[in-house]
């Protein structure tokens, strides 16, 4: 039986318009077209080709919640891989809202005791001033009512990227090697000199490893370990920066998942397929390129010497070892 992922929260508070953004490659301005989701609709995701993610979006009006915990309740919960919650951060019900998820989060204790809890806080673009207190004051309250389960707060938007830093993490703890293709990655930053290397997944442009660096802001491959723990948006990265010798954002790899694909979207529109990128700055380069049939990868070198054309030759040959 395949694991569900089941995407659960209020009305309204944005499950929908995020599942289209990141599957189905619609643009996020389009998203205030869709209608309520009616009761639970699933569907299969294709991810990484073999890997079929089963997606329970499930309506969250007050009716069908009220179904999900009584009649339907086993139906609900039981084999699920992860629950991902959505909280709305300018719901003027968070009482209710937290009642909601709270005898969701029982429900799931009873049938799926292993599942992976991910909260989102949702629709932060809303929130125009003290972003940060606000995460932290929802957390707070969400913590709360988690009681001992462990969980992962992320702030999002469907409107810049911490929506993809959320789902790369969310996925990566469905990935079954995730943990070789890390290991993989980082042999061939080191065999490329190169700084960094991220490798994405094709259609939704997800991160889905990075290589390991010693002296860097923390990486994918960090899942979480059943404690609770929250990724601020607005988190300036200094710490990591003071370590860094290259100065590189903390927020690189969503921020690139999040320009490419909207680029892709570009060359979609104008008839034209995307390939590859190469950029030969003078502090960098960095190259983007297909790596399997499934994946992409991005290669970032900053040492001057190494030609581009080295790097996409060494792409070519580590095909056969990804694929
Ligand atoms: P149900 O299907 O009734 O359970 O609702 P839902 O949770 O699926 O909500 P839906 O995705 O339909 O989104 C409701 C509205 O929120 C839409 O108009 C979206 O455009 C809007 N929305 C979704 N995400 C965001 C966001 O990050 N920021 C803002 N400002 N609006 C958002």
């Amino acid at each position: 039986m395949k694991k569900k992922v089941l995407l659960m929260g209020a009305s309204g508070s944005g499950k929908t318009s995020m599942r289209s953004v990141i599957f189905s490659n619609n643009q996020a301005s389009l998203t205030s077209r869709l209608g309520a989701t009616i009761d639970v609709e699933q569907n299969h995701v294709r991810f990484l080709g073999d890997l079929i993610l089963n997606l329970w979006d499930c309506g969250g009006q007050d009716s069908f919640m009220d179904s999900y915990l009584s009649t339907q309740r086993s139906t609900i919960f039981q084999h699920v891989g992860v629950l991902i919650y959505v909280f709305d951060v300018e719901s003027r019900e968070m009482e209710k809202d937290l009642w909601y998820y709270h005898d969701c989060l029982e429900s799931l204790k009873k049938f799926s005791p292993d599942a992976v809890v991910f909260l989102l806080v949702h629709k932060m673009d809303l929130v125009r001033h003290k972003r940060k207190q606000k995460l932290e004051e929802k957390t707070a309250a969400i913590q709360k009512a988690s009681g001992d389960v462990g969980i992962t707060v992320f702030g999002t938007s469907i409107y810049d990227e911490s929506l993809y830093k959320a789902w790369s993490r969310i996925v990566h703890t469905l990935i079954p090697n995730a943990a070789i293709l890390s290991k993989h990655l980082t042999t061939f930053a080191e065999a490329c000199s190169a700084t960094e290397v991220i490798l994405f997944e094709r259609t939704t442009f997800l991160v889905i490893a990075t290589s390991q660096r010693t002296n860097t802001a923390p990486s994918i491959n960090q899942t979480s370990n059943g404690s609770s723990s929250s990724d601020l948006t607005t988190a300036d990265g200094s710490a990591a920066q003071e370590s860094d010798p290259h100065q590189l954002q903390p927020t690189r790899y969503e921020r690139t998942s999040e320009l490419v694909k909207a680029f892709k979207l570009s060359c979609m529109r104008a008839r034209e397929e995307f390939r590859c990128l190469e950029m030969e700055l003078p502090e960098y380069t960095a190259v983007l390129d297909e790596l399997t049939r499934n994946t992409y990868i991005m290669v970032i070198v900053h040492d001057p010497t190494i030609e581009t054309t080295a790097i996409k030759i060494n792409i070519r040959l580590a095909r056969q070892k990804f694929e």
